[in-house]
């Protein structure tokens, strides 16, 4: 009843953005056992991750969404207002990452990087605060960011990744200040590594490369991510606001 009260998510709506495969795939399950109905915003068809939803007793859908673009994302949060009537959690996840040193990668390829990781998770979340104001919800917006974001990780060269997640953590501070008097919430999440398909397909000796640097000397799994994002949903974490959650083995201890 008490872990009800301040981690539940019943008649909440949860919006997941690249929620069709890894963390996305996993957290929205999580958010869904929570209570909460789950919309899947991504590039990608989401019905692996409708089948886990359901499979665990929760409900939502997908909606076809390009984070990168405006329209799409308007589009989107139509119809969730139009089929569900409030959005009160997103969690701003899709991403991508580019292993290419900085005078291999183009100034293209950097932009791309950016547009997804930085601007994708800005137009989101202001599609998602306009509506927040507009309707009086007290919502709450957890932006993915990672350990690249306050560290550089070695000896893969990301800078691309790296500069946007560091971005990220700081238009999260500027939007929970910005809107702390709407009640609207937002804090970052800065995973470490993590075993999803980003990571999963990278080269063995990237990864054996990366145990010794890790204290806890493995890779973390998307399930140790969800309690972190359940916080951060709910009425737990009322007071927390431009937070950046930080979950990888004590990677930036050292
Ligand atoms: N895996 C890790 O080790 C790790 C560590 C720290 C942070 N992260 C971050 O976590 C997030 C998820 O990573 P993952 O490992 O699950 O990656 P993933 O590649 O498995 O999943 C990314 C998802 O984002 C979606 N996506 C990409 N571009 C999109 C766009 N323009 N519009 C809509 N959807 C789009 C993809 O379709 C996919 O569903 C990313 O933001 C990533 O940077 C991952």
């Amino acid at each position: 009843m008490y872990l009800d009260e301040i981690f539940g998510l019943k008649g909440k709506v949860a919006v997941v953005t690249g929620g069709s495969r890894g963390i996305g795939q996993v957290v929205a399950e999580g958010l869904a056992r929570a209570g909460a109905e789950v919309v899947i915003l991504s590039r990608s068809q989401a019905d692996e991750t409708l089948q886990k939803i359901s499979d665990a007793g929760g409900c939502g859908y997908f909606i076809k969404t390009d984070v990168t673009v405006e329209e799409s994302v308007t589009q989107a949060f139509q119809v969730i207002m139009e089929r569900s009537g409030s959005v009160d959690i997103v969690f701003n996840n899709a991403g991508v990452c580019l292993h290419k040193d900085t005078l291999e990668a183009t100034v293209e390829e950097f932009r791309q990087v950016v547009d997804v990781n930085l601007t994708g998770e800005y137009i989101v979340s202001r599609a998602a605060g306009k509506i927040m104001i507009k309707n009086d919800i007290h919502g709450s917006i957890i932006n993915m960011a990672s350990m690249s974001g306050s560290i550089v990780n070695i000896p893969q060269w990301q800078c691309s990744y790296n500069a946007s997640k560091a971005a990220v953590i700081h238009m999260t501070r500027s939007l929970a200040v910005e809107w702390a008097d709407h009640h609207i919430r937002v804090n970052s999440l800065s995973p470490g590594y993590i075993a999803t398909p980003m990571s999963v397909d990278t080269p063995k000796e990237l990864k054996d490369a990366w145990m010794p640097l890790i204290p806890m000397h493995r890779m973390g799994k998307p399930e140790e991510l969800v309690p972190a994002v359940l916080y951060l949903a709910g009425n737990a974490s009322g007071y927390t606001s431009g937070s950046d959650v930080v979950v990888d083995g004590a990677y930036t201890c050292v």
